[in-house]
Formats: structure tokens, C-alpha cells, sequence
């Protein structure tokens, strides 16, 4: 007490107190600088073309392969759950060595694409234009020698096939084409034939900076695209480079592509927190399917909380700058998000 005025005048150590604004849930919640909403959300699903029961993926617990005939069923539930939208992948009853069945217009995906805008018109649905689903030796391309004689991804070849997925797939009722093989140029490529076919609302989302990851390895089940012989290094991007990144996001905005996406996503936060101050673009992240098997492996064994892992890791991707994510962990994330 101050001796003359009696004013308390003793300073108390310490002063500045950031744990005021941990104490209840109600001012946590006040100054929470990032959210997780369900609309933020986008659920991967896989489509065969022949299948008539769901088959369970036995890397990737709570994820099948499902028929087409579930598609209308898998839209209710989407919306249901309030999420931002899907992304469909398709398996083909045959393949072959340019991946053709990929611009099939009666394929599993433009198929599903069709019944779930029926069964729920204003569902968000978005198509992954890729080959290796739908070539006989599983690379996102088409092959040729190159001048010592190995076989190759030809990059120009590949465009073709690319852009006339991407069409049958927009002519179908897809909102959204998302691009994933890193091949140069498809960006520019999917937007030219789309145009050319007077589709001009359909939106390019680019899974612009991927990287050649061990992450991708329950998808290979599940999407039955595991390289025959090689690995895909020669077309993803090095896991070592940062600077690239913006080097791919940059050529793919000018190409057109109205939003970016980064892949995977918790080992390149760094990587999503720079494209997102480089580009105006909306940012998406791709929390892959090695990421959901790790999560799966250690709740299922007692070692973390799965709820809360996994609504720990969803904020965690946002908050380094992505705007929506591609889970699998979508639905139940919804539910518990609440
Ligand atoms: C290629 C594609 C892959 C994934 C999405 N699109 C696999 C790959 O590049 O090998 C991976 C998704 C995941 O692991 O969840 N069509």
C-alpha cells in the first residue's frame, strides 16, 4: 500500500498473465484463432466398377471399396453430416497401358459422379483425374523408353488421357477436376479441353505440391495403383525441397487453376504455411491415407486418444494455412466436431 495515498503500488511478478485467456472454455473459446468447421471437410471415397458389396481396406480400418449402387447411399450421408463435400476415385474392371478405362463415360467414377447429384444436387463433388487407377503397370501415365532404353511417364502423352477424363468426368455433373499426377502442364491442358467443351464452370482444384511419399502406401491397396516396377520419384516432388513448392503452386495458378492443394499434409505443414502466404488461391491439404493408418494403429492399440488426435491434427492443418482438407477421418470428425 502506497504510504501517502494508500493506492496499492507493489508490482506482482509476473505482470502479463497469458493463462487469463486459457481459464474456462468460454474465453478459450473467444480467442480461438483458428476453427475446424464440418464444411471444411472433404471425404475420399473409392468407387469399383464391379463390385457389388463394399470391400473393406484392410490398411485403412473404417474405409472400403464400394459399388457404384452405393453411391446415392454415400451422398445422404455426406450431407448428412454437414462436410464440405467428396472426392471420388474409381477402379476400373480392366486396365491397360494408357489407363483408357479413365475416360470411360460409363466408368465407376463419372457413374457415381451422376448418382450422387441426383440423390443430393447441392453436394460438392469432386473427381481425382489420375491414371494410375486405370493402367495396367500403375503409373500416372502413359509409358515410352527413354534414350538408354527405361521406361518412362511421357509427360505430353499423358496430358491427353488426363484431359479426356477430366471432361467425361465435368460432362457428368462433377463441380470440381482435381489433377493429381504431377505430370507438367496438366493444369493448362485440363482447362483448354474443358473450355474447348464449353465447360467453363467447371472449377480445377490442383493437387499442385505432392510429394513422392511412403505416406500414400494404404491408398495403393485401396485404389489397387501400386507402381508395377520403379517408384513414382520421377514425376512427384522431393520431399527435401520447400522452394519448389512455390515454383509448382505459381505455374499451376497460371495455368488456371482456381484452387491448390498440398499432399500429404503433417510432414509439409512448413510447406502449406509458405504457399498459403504465396498464393491468394484458396488452399486445400491432403491428410493421407498413411496419416489416417497411423492414427487408426495407435488408438486401436491403446496408445493415444483417437478423437482427439485427430481433431488436434485437423486444427493443426488449418492452422498452418490450409482452408479445407481432404480426410478420411471426415465423418467422424463431423460428428464429434458436432
Ligand atoms: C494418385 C493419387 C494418390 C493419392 C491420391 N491420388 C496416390 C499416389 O500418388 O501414389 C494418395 C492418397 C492417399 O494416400 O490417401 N491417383
Amino acid at each position: 500500500v502506497h504510504p501517502r495515498c494508500g493506492w496499492y503500488a507493489r508490482a506482482v511478478f509476473p505482470t502479463k498473465r497469458p493463462r487469463r485467456l486459457r481459464r474456462t472454455p468460454a474465453i478459450r473459446a473467444l480467442v480461438r484463432e483458428t476453427t475446424l468447421t464440418p464444411t471444411d471437410l472433404i471425404l475420399p471415397l473409392f468407387f469399383h466398377e464391379t463390385l457389388t458389396e463394399p470391400r473393406p481396406i484392410s490398411t485403412m480400418p473404417g474405409v472400403a471399396q464400394l459399388p457404384v449402387a452405393e453411391a446415392a447411399a454415400q451422398a445422404r450421408l455426406a450431407k448428412e453430416h454437414g462436410i464440405g463435400g467428396v472426392i471420388l476415385f474409381g477402379l476400373p474392371k480392366e486396365k491397360d497401358p494408357i489407363g483408357a478405362a479413365a475416360y470411360d463415360p460409363n466408368g465407376p467414377v463419372p457413374r457415381a459422379v451422376k448418382a450422387m447429384k441426383d440423390a443430393v444436387p447441392e453436394l460438392l463433388v469432386i473427381t481425382d483425374v489420375c491414371v494410375d487407377e486405370y493402367t495396367d503397370h500403375g503409373h500416372c501415365g502413359v509409358l515410352k523408353p527413354d534414350a538408354r532404353g527405361e521406361m518412362d511417364v511421357d509427360n505430353d502423352a499423358t496430358l491427353e488421357v488426363l484431359a479426356r477424363a477430366a471432361v467425361v468426368h465435368a460432362q457428368a455433373g462433377a463441380d470440381v477436376v482435381a489433377p493429381s499426377d504431377m505430370m507438367d502442364g496438366r493444369v493448362g491442358a485440363l482447362r483448354r479441353a474443358l473450355d474447348a467443351e464449353s465447360l467453363t464452370s467447371t472449377a480445377i482444384l490442383s493437387y499442385a505440391v505432392k510429394y513422392a511419399s511412403s505416406f500414400y502406401g494404404p491408398f495403393r491397396e485401396a485404389a489397387d495403383c501400386a507402381p508395377k516396377f520403379g517408384d513414382r520419384a520421377g514425376y512427384q516432388m522431393d520431399p527435401g525441397n520447400a522452394r519448389e513448392a512455390l515454383r509448382e503452386a505459381a505455374l499451376d495458378e497460371e495455368e488456371g487453376a482456381d484452387m491448390l492443394m498440398v499432399k500429404p499434409a503433417l510432414t509439409y505443414l512448413d510447406i502449406l504455411a509458405k504457399v498459403r502466404e504465396a498464393s491468394p488461391l484458396p488452399l486445400g491439404a491432403y491428410n493421407v491415407s498413411g496419416e489416417f493408418a497411423m492414427i487408426k494403429a495407435a488408438s486401436e492399440r491403446g496408445m493415444i486418444d483417437e478423437r482427439r488426435a485427430v481433431l488436434e491434427l485437423l486444427t493443426s492443418i488449418r492452422r498452418a494455412g490450409a482452408d479445407f482438407i481432404l480426410t478420411y477421418h471426415a465423418l467422424d470428425a463431423a460428428r464429434w466436431i458436432g
